[in-house]
Formats: C-alpha cells, sequence, structure tokens
C-alpha cells in the first residue's frame, strides 16, 4: 500500500537486524488491514540504543519492538514498564504515548501462552507441573507467564545450574531447580515441557533429552522455529504426545504491539504463517 504523509510509523530495533522476521510479520498485517502505516527495520548499534529509543516521540514514531542485545537496555530507558516487562527484566514492545512517554512491555509470555492455547486446544497451565529447560532471556518470560497463568510448579532445569538459581530466586513462586543431569527425571508426572535453548536449531546439535518418563497427556513445545519441526518435536509427536512449534510464539508476541500503534487487533493464521516464512 503506498504510504500517506500521515502514515503511523513504527519498527523493530536490533543489532543485527537483518535477520528478523518481523518486518515481513507487521507489513503482512497492515497490507492485509489495509492501514496506513509502515513497520520499518532500525539497525541501531549497543552504544546507540538509548539515544535511538529516547528519539521515538521526537521522530513521531508511535513505538517499536526492540530485540537482541536491546531489550535490557530499553527496560533501563522506558519511562514507564508494565508488569510483564518488570517481571521479565527486559523489554521487547514500546508504545510512545499522547504525551511522549515511553512504556515498556514484554510480550513474550503472553505471545507463549496464546500459542500453547492456540496450538493445543484445551491446554491449561493448571493441569500440572511445567518442564521448562534453559534459563536465558525467553526462558525467564515463559517461566514467569507459566507461573502467573497458574502452574502448580515449574521445574526448571538449565546446563549451568547457577543461572537457573537465580531465575528461579528472581521470579520466585513454586519453581523448582533440578540438576541438568537428573533432567529427565523432572519429566515425570509432567504436563508440559518447554525447549527454551538453541538446541535443536539449525546448525545446532539436537537437544540430549530422553523423552521416557514423560506422560503421553503432556504438551511439548520449542521455541525454535528453525526448523519448525526440531528433532526434540519430532520425538515427542512420534510417541504421541501433542506438540506445539516454535513459530507462533514470535506471531502472538507481535499482537500487542500492532494493535497499539496502528488502531487494530491482528488476527494469527495460516496466512501470516506462510507469509513470514516465506521470508
Ligand atoms: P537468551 O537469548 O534466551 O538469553 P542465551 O543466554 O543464549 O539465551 O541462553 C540460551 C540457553 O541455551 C541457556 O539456557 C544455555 O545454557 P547455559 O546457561 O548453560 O549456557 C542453553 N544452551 C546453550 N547451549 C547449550 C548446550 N550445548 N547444551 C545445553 N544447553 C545449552
Amino acid at each position: 500500500m503506498m504510504l500517506s504523509g500521515k502514515a503511523k510509523v513504527a519498527g523493530v530495533m536490533g543489532w543485527p537486524v537483518g535477520h528478523s522476521r518481523s518486518p515481513r510479520l507487521h507489513g503482512h498485517w497492515l497490507e492485509r488491514y489495509r492501514i496506513d502505516g509502515a513497520y520499518v527495520p532500525l539497525s541501531v548499534s549497543p552504544d546507540r540504543a538509548d539515544v535511538a529509543i529516547r528519539a521515538l516521540p521526537a521522530l513521531g514514531f508511535r513505538g517499536c519492538n526492540v530485540t537482541v542485545p536491546h531489550k535490557e537496555v530499553a527496560a533501563a530507558t522506558v519511562d514507564v514498564m508494565d508488569a510483564t516487562a518488570r517481571r521479565a527484566g527486559a523489554v521487547n514492545t514500546i508504545v510512545v504515548g499522547a504525551d511522549g512517554m515511553l512504556t515498556g512491555s514484554n510480550t513474550d509470555g503472553f505471545g507463549f501462552l496464546e500459542n500453547l492455547r492456540d496450538g493445543a486446544a484445551g491446554w491449561q497451565a493448571e493441569t500440572g507441573p511445567a518442564v521448562v529447560i534453559g534459563a536465558g532471556g525467553a526462558s525467564r518470560a515463559i517461566v514467569a507467564a507459566l507461573l502467573d497463568a497458574g502452574a502448580p510448579e515449574v521445574r526448571l532445569t538449565n546446563r549451568t545450574r547457577e543461572r537457573a538459581e537465580v531465575l528461579a530466586a528472581e521470579i520466585g513462586g513454586a519453581v523448582t531447580v533440578v540438576d541438568w543431569v537428573s533432567r529427565e527425571t523432572a519429566l515425570d508426572s509432567a504436563a508440559l515441557v518447554v525447549n527454551t535453548t538453541t538446541q535443536g536449531m539449525h546448525g545446532e546439535p539436537s537437544l540430549d533429552l530422553r523423552l521416557d518418563a514423560l506422560p503421553r497427556t503432556a504438551v511439548v513445545t520449542d521455541i525454535v522455529y528453525t526448523p519448525l519441526m526440531t528433532p526434540l518435536l519430532h520425538d515427542a509427536h512420534a510417541r504421541g504426545n501433542r506438540i506445539v512449534d516454535g513459530l507462533g510464539m514470535l506471531l502472538h508476541q507481535a499482537r500487542p504491539g500492532f494493535a497499539a500503534w496502528f488502531g487494530t487487533e491482528p488476527v494469527v493464521d495460516e496466512d501470516l504463517r506462510r507469509a513470514v516464512l516465506a521470508g
């Protein structure tokens, strides 16, 4: 669609940003809803991230997404953080208010839960213990979202145990840290397994996890979406567990930002998945 001088502008700030699928994602929605708006990649080096974020109101931006490695700087730079950003300790979505105030939120947990609800009909956090593998930035938002959604217990396991302990202490609540060497015992009676590590991504080894102890009723999901069918999801599917791939988390986490910047609640569907995968 042709832009007018009144076009609403947003974007994604990262370094590097060239691999980001967000411009394609938001671009698809902008076309579908025939919105006079643009969503652009913003290649911003780490030493200038705070200046770039503070410049958003002056440039007339409605806001932006923030990706690696700027999520923590964004948390330190915005004027207000909502509860999701405070809990995650990181901001991935900034909205510029009418008064120029910058509000930061973190929609990764929302995207994660919506993807599960979408991909595993009837799934509820309350059903039973969740096993979360990995303790990086994505894990933090996911553990917090699972607890907030009512998971009775989160069993957190990470190659470097200390990182899991720090995360558990900071988030609080029913998080049990499980030794990496004992990770397979954590699968016993679990209702959900989530891989938040990079294992299973193209070019990386598979996640080293035998699923023998996992109930067949459990849902298995991965935040890796290149490939969509990770070795973990393949194994889980082969033994009869329901699986949810990681692309939907990316798509759903984008909804709140799009709605705030462009004024339309967007829908995640097959067309969108195809458009984002085509990149
Ligand atoms: P984020 O961007 O989410 O903060 P990160 O810091 O790169 O991610 O963390 C990636 C996760 O993958 C971590 O949990 C990491 O484990 P460590 O804390 O021990 O580094 C995990 N990870 C990376 N390589 C791994 C491997 N070979 N085996 C197991 N876990 C691995």
